[in-house]
């Protein structure tokens, strides 16, 4: 049965969808209008199915809670594929085969995978519908799981196929749990086929096929697959933009002068807890415009503007407190989805730190009874657990989330990893091109809880290793064009941070809401009122410069947060050099004469 296709009039769209109906034969074809009536009906229906229970409405009206498969708590990296036609496209971080040999895998795998299914037609706008910088897709799934949390995710709706009209490019994005139905077969809370997962982006034709898993890394394509995975080879072949894995707030000083700052750090690096962060100087104000992903684009005055191309939140649970991120908690107080934390015996929610002490008694993840006293209260929440929650219910959201659809003027760009030793505080690069080098090196520690030697370096360049859709020696070079198409110094300004320097097994920097001491020197360093010292990394603060009032802190922890130490970056420069060999010869050169002159600087000191 198909209801309401006639509410495409996009041809190309039309045809698309059609053809999926064929291969998958659906039992039923529901077009997403957005409506409320539309979504409480979705959500009946997961409740039904056993997918969905109503949390505690006295408690947090209108949120739901899952548990997924065991099985399927992640993103699986593995079984993420770049299909470019030519191999070197996709480089040396990516998995890939040959697109046609993949479709030819996928098809076989889809074909009838819908069959006793609602196949959901999600049209969907990342960015303001409509805006400058926002992109359309349409996601096609068999799991109302994905539709309920597309619709907080993302802007779904009839404006959306408006935008699209008769003749609009979009961008095809497919996804099924494969678990077709026979006529009277019972379906199960979490349907999903572990063995044939498979999250498939062909960047020559700009479409995206996730099948297998429901988990929402996975499933929700306007996330990773299109906001970063496409949107990358987009904003290439467009020229103008970037698409980063990036968090965008606003700042604003006691004077009231505000400025616009994205930053990108690795999964678990702290974007989220920055982008919505209370700050500790008094009168400093931290507005988000987004916690996960920036789209950014030249505008015709030269500077880079950015949206947040989601709607919602996908957060980690787990660790997320009232001292942590209390913005986040008040995020989802109300019409939130959560998955795979505990539930507790009054139909409410909890994970670590949510409250000092686990519940008496509450229901694991895994659907099991527990005991406080006797069970181990990690079995309660899975450390991937995660919220979705509608960023319009963020307390601190920035007025422009709702009033600029074509962006904000950024002033400032910051890269930061988990660094254990060596990389201080925060520094501000040369120059673009410096700041380049720095983001193609970001990196995190292991640490003793992970497997390999101590003190490895993990690279994650711009924070972007599982995400960039294309050869990443042609990312790199694609950010080192900017200079050349507008003037360099309305470029934004390029700082690198480490909240998580240690000594002892102990962070010297409080981090959190402290971290707005360090936001403020990088305020007053793009207005040009604050000093720096010059060291062969960069531009680091003179300790007197940092606003340390009220900081319990004493000099010598602020010396060791601002040392240089040449010779271990001397080591780094080595280890940069060679995990960059694998680029080979789409290297970019500028990358290895800001590498050569690092080194020269260094051996100078
Ligand atoms: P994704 O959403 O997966 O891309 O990651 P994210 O960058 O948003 O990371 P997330 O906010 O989930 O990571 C939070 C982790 O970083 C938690 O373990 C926090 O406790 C920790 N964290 C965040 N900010 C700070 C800080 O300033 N200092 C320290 N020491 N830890 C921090
Ligand atoms: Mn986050
Ligand atoms: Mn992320």
């Amino acid at each position: 049965m198909v209801n309401d296709l006639s509410l495409i009039k996009n041809k190309k769209a039309l045809a698309w969808v059609k053809e999926q109906i064929a291969l998958c034969t659906p039992d039923k074809v529901h077009v997403m209008d957005g409506s409320i009536e539309e979504i409480n009906a979705i959500n009946e229906l997961l409740i039904q199915n056993g997918t969905f229970l109503r949390l505690n409405p006295e408690k947090r009206p209108n949120c739901f809670y899952t548990r997924t498969n065991p099985g399927d708590t992640a993103r699986v990296e593995a079984a993420t594929f770049i299909c470019s036609k030519k191999q070197e496209d996709a480089g040396p971080t990516n998995n890939w085969m040959e697109p046609t040999q993949m479709k030819k895998k996928l098809h076989a795998l889809m074909k009838g995978c819908m069959k006793g299914r609602t196949m959901y037609v999600i049209p969907f706008s990342m960015g303001p519908t409509g805006g400058k910088i926002s992109r359309v897709g349409i996601e096609i799934t068999d799991s109302g799981f994905v539709a309920a949390n597309m619709r907080i995710m993302t802007r779904v709706g009839l404006d959306v196929l408006k935008v699209l009209g008769t003749d609009g490019d979009f961008v095809p994005a497919f996804h099924s749990v494969i678990s077709p139905l026979e006529p009277g077969q019972k379906d199960i809370p979490w349907p999903c086929d572990l063995k044939n997962r498979y999250i498939v982006q062909f960047p020559d034709t700009h479409e995206i096929i996730s099948i297998g898993s429901g988990y929402g890394g996975n499933s929700l394509l306007g996330k990773k697959c299109f906001a970063l995975r496409i949107a990358t080879v987009l904003s290439r072949e467009e020229g103008r933009s970037l698409a980063e894995h990036m968090l965008v707030l606003g700042i604003t000083s006691p004077e009231g002068k505000k400025h616009y700052i994205t930053a990108a750090f690795p999964s678990a690096c702290g974007k989220t807890n920055l982008a919505m962060m209370n700050c500790s100087l008094p009168g400093w104000k931290v507005t988000v415009v987004g916690d996960d992903i920036a789209w950014m684009k030249l505008n015709k005055d030269g500077r880079l503007y950015a949206i947040n191309p989601e709607s919602g939140f996908f957060g980690v649970a787990p660790g997320t407190s009232e001292e942590s991120n209390p913005n986040a908690l008040r995020t989802c107080e109300k019409d939130a989805i959560f998955t795979n934390v505990a539930l507790t015996t009054d139909g409410d929610v909890w994970w670590k730190g949510l409250t000092d002490q686990p519940p008496a008694n509450a229901i694991t993840w895994k659907g099991k009874k527990w005991t406080r006293g006797i069970d181990d209260p990690k079995e309660l929440a899975h450390p991937n657990s995660r919220f979705t929650a509608d960023i319009s219910n963020c307390p601190v959201v920035d007025p422009a989330y709702h009033n600029a659809p074509d962006g904000v003027p950024v002033d400032a760009i910051i890269f930061g990893g988990r660094r254990e030793t060596i990389v201080p505080l925060v520094f501000q690069s040369r120059d673009w091109n410096h700041g380049v080098l720095l983001g193609s090196s970001v990196a995190s520690e292991r640490t003793a809880a992970a497997e390999g030697k101590m003190g490895e370096l993990r690279f994650d360049p711009f924070a972007m290793l599982p995400f960039c859709g294309y050869n990443m020696a042609d990312y790199f070079a694609h950010w080192l064009s900017f200079p050349g198409k507008t003037d360099p110094a309305k470029l934004p300004k390029i700082f690198h941070v480490n909240w998580f320097r240690k000594e002892n097994g102990k962070f010297l920097w409080p981090g959190y809401g402290d971290n707005s001491r360090v936001l403020k020197w990088i305020c007053e360093r793009c207005d040009g009122v604050v000093g720096a010292v010059e060291t062969p990394i960069g531009y680091l603060p003179a300790a007197q410069d940092l606003d340390l009032s009220g900081l319990d802190i004493d000099m010598e922890t602020i010396k060791k947060l601002l040392y240089v130490d040449c010779k271990a970056y001397l080591q780094e420069v080595e280890k940069i050099r060679k995990y960059h060999s694998m680029f080979g010869s789409k290297y970019p050169k500028q990358l290895t004469v800001e590498l050569d002159n690092l080194e020269k600087r260094l051996k100078q000191q």
